[in-house]
């Protein structure tokens, strides 16, 4: 392990690489809407926002959450579906429940006042190591490192740290190694220069050193040895999963949307109903229920004993092709979803579900798949839809 190598800087290499990065960002600085305050409530929504999520896609989130949720009381007495609508296609939903539950801890543990310490901020629900680094130096202008893959990569080529960054273990040595050449004067200010470094320049595949403002400080640059860091063990592969969706529509042209449990996995947002089969099933239906060509198309297609074996209890008819089928990616699980198209032949309902029409899905949240397996049904539906 190279981390005694840090330890060589002199204190002078360490104040000109603080005085170099740090005019860099004041010149290059990308001018967000969570940079224009330190106000620790705008810092930790955007820090919990972008923590899986791109900067483009989160500057309109964040506008619209401020909006409508303009104070830490505003987030703590928040309408959980209202709260869950403004994060709607954020993904990682459980950040915005966290949220809620941390303003909450702030009204009662520190008198709504957002707390001022790493220690105390820690205790918030949601907050880890890093959201505790970032708001701590950006707001309350602490010398805490904030380290995130952005920090890691660029801390790790800047000094060959060969520590596997997967690895629990491995976040003390790049504490460590930042709080070093952290400026104390002006953490935050440094800490985000290391994200944009790391966003625009120093980037994961081909890093654009020729344009790197710390190039000269740069260990991996000298050795051309960029892309070997940082050191990252194999994911793991996320576990497919297989759904059958049903779109079932009703005489009055609404459709059966289920409410998801109480907890797990997206949690109380809406959706049609999923059915989880195997693989082998999955591709039995993929094959079985095949499109054909369009010109063919009969109302043959339509049969009751044709039922996709779905929801089968229900009193539905089915379309015999299906209507495509969508894939989506969470953590550590990758869906396939295969819709098929339904027809209610008598009114029903079932537990923890809602008829509507498509003008009132925008009052449910819909978790991503299920965004698109309504445009997947659009898409189809002027084509395909054959009774
Ligand atoms: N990524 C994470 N935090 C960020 C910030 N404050 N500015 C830009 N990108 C970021
Ligand atoms: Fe990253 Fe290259 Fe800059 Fe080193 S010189 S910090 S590898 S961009």
């Amino acid at each position: 392990m190279k981390n005694e190598t840090w330890q060589g800087w002199t204190e002078a290499e360490i104040a000109s690489f603080q005085g170099i990065f740090l005019n860099w960002y004041h010149q290059e600085k990308r001018n967000l809407p969570w940079r224009a305050n330190t106000n620790p409530y705008n810092i930790w929504i955007s820090e919990i926002m972008l923590q899986q999520t791109r900067v483009d896609t989160v500057i309109a989130y964040f506008y619209r959450f401020m909006e409508e949720f303009p104070t830490i009381k505003d987030l703590a007495e928040a309408d959980e579906q209202k709260l869950l609508k403004v994060w709607e296609g954020l993904g990682y939903y459980s950040r915005a429940r966290n949220l809620k539950v941390a303003a909450q801890q702030i009204m009662e543990d520190f008198d709504g006042e957002f707390p001022e310490t790493p220690d105390e901020i820690s205790t918030l629900k949601g907050i880890g190591p890093y959201t505790t680094g970032a708001i701590s130096s950006i707001s309350f202008g602490l010398p805490e490192p904030a380290i995130d893959g952005n920090i890691q990569r660029v801390v790790s080529r800047l000094f060959e740290i060969d520590a596997d960054i997967t690895k629990a273990s491995s976040r003390k040595i790049f504490d460590a190694a930042t709080r070093t050449i952290l400026s104390p004067e002006q953490p935050g200010e440094m800490n985000q220069a290391f994200m944009d470094l790391g966003s625009s320049i120093c980037t994961p595949t081909s890093p654009k050193c020729e344009l790197c403002p710390i190039q000269n400080f740069c260990l991996a640059y000298k050795n051309d040895r960029q892309t070997e860091f940082p050191v990252k063990s194999k994911k793991i592969k996320p576990k497919d999963v297989y759904y059958l969706a049903g779109a079932i529509e009703n005489s009055k042209e609404e459709f059966l949307l289920m409410q998801r449990p109480e907890t797990g996995l997206l949690a109380k947002m809406w959706q049609f109903p999923l059915q989880e089969i195997s693989k082998e099933e999955y591709e039995e239906f993929q094959k079985t229920w095949q499109k054909e060509d369009n010109d063919q198309l009969t109302l043959d297609l339509v049969a009751e004993d044709l039922s996709p074996r779905i929801f089968d209890e229900w009193p539905v008819v089915w379309q015999k092709r299906h209507f495509g089928e969508i894939r989506h990616v969470f953590s550590h699980l990758r869906w396939h979803v295969l819709l098929f198209y339904g027809r209610a032949t008598k009114n029903f309902t079932v537990e923890n579900s809602r008829w509507a029409t498509q003008e009132q899905f925008e009052h449910f949240v819909f978790p991503k798949p299920q965004q698109k397996l309504v445009e997947q049904f659009n898409k189809n539906q002027k084509v395909d839809k054959h009774f």
